[in-house]
């Protein structure tokens, strides 16, 4: 097999000191597995938007089309707007690659404080829609500087759109615990969210080893805190993912271990992987961001291309590092820097 070919996008902040990381534990598996990878680094940023007005070159989605995946750290700066590095860079790769999943799993590793008592067993996957949706471009506004100024923003829900979102999210209990649970609102969106449940269960008729529950977006919520090792594969909207994802983050301890990953499960498209988290100004070049998050989003990646041993070997090497009190960084309560963890990992992986 040639090469699979990753664009690396580092960004800002600590973007660039996770990716560091990430990459040197992904030399270190990939060796050890004999998995040739190659690597191209583009500078996209709010650094490069404050000198080129523009987060990426007119042609950037041109130049990532050709890669099988993309590993992105975090994007964001004080100065930039937030919908500036939003709209410029993530929300366009999204869409125009079809990566119509997020996917974020949960879990609360042994060493790691969830914030919750009883939150041991916790070990889900949010299946967030990621192209459709609350997040429309289809809406405007009117009467600007009026009383009557308004603001009107169209939700988009297609059959296609909620069926391959569902599809993802069964086939995906499938290899798990084999449960899904749908977020709605259906009592009181009456339109797109009816649709929703409609579709869902139209679609879970085809996954009868699965078992399926609908639940409000509110009571969803108040479950997360309250019994949150009850879920397995939870699938959502585009919005309410956005939450329930922050949500069930939070739960798992600290954000600095989140990883997700925005899919096109057909693989016509490259697929992306990046930390939950953003680039934490507060805390960027002082060497002590957590990498956990986007070493195991470069894990989702080989899965993604098709290196599971691999990916497995990785979250080991994670899993014994976060139970390790030498190797916690800051935000669980530990001293070790990124370097540290991230020598750890390596030497756990050679
Ligand atoms: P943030 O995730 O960057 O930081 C929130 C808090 O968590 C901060 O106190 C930070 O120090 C801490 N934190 C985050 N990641 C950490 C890590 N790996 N290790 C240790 N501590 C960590 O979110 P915030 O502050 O709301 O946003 C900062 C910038 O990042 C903004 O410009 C925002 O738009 C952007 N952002 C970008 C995202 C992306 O690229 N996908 C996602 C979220 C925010
Ligand atoms: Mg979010």
């Amino acid at each position: 097999m040639s090469a699979q070919r990753i664009a690396v996008i580092p960004g800002d902040g600590i973007g660039v000191d996770v990716i560091e990381s990430a990459r040197a534990v992904l030399d270190a598996v990939c060796a050890k597995h004999r998995i040739e990878l190659e690597y191209r680094e583009f500078d996209w940023s709010c650094q490069r938007y404050e000198r080129e007005g523009a987060m990426m070159p007119a042609d950037g989605l041109d130049m990532l089309r050709e890669f099988d995946a993309i590993l992105l750290g975090a994007v964001g700066w004080p100065g930039v707007p937030d919908h500036v590095s939003l709209w410029g860079l993530l929300i366009p790769i999204r869409r125009t690659f079809r990566q119509y999943v997020n996917l974020r799993p949960i879990r609360v590793f042994r060493g790691v404080q969830s914030p919750l008592r009883g939150a041991e067993d916790v070990d889900f996957v949010v299946v967030r829609e990621n192209i459709e949706g609350e997040y429309s471009e289809i809406g405007g506004r009117l009467n600007r500087g009026f009383p009557e100024e308004m603001a009107v923003q169209e939700s988009v829900f297609t059959r296609a759109g909620v069926s391959r979102i569902a599809d993802y999210a069964f086939e995906l209990a499938q290899t798990r615990r084999g449960y899904v649970t749908s977020a709605t609102k259906s009592n009181g969106i009456v339109h797109t969210l009816p649709f929703w449940d409609e579709v869902v269960a139209e679609r879970s008729a085809r996954y009868p080893d699965v078992r399926i529950d609908s639940e409000h977006i509110d009571a969803l919520a108040a479950k997360f805190v309250l019994q949150p090792s009850r879920f397995d594969v939870v699938v959502a909207s585009n919005l309410f993912g956005d939450i329930l994802s922050d949500l069930a983050a939070a739960v798992a301890g600290s954000i600095g271990i989140a990883p997700s990953a925005n899919l096109d499960p057909t693989k016509q498209y490259p697929s992306m992987f990046e930390p939950v988290h953003g680039s934490a100004p507060d805390i960027a070049g002082r060497g002590i961001a957590n990498p956990v998050g986007a070493v195991w989003s470069a894990a989702m990646m080989l899965s993604h291309l098709g290196h599971h041993a691999a990916a497995d070997d990785v979250l080991a090497a994670m899993t014994a590092s976060l139970a390790d009190p030498s190797t916690r960084t800051a935000d669980l309560g530990g001293t070790a820097s990124t370097a540290q963890v991230t020598g750890a990992l390596v030497a756990a992986l050679a």
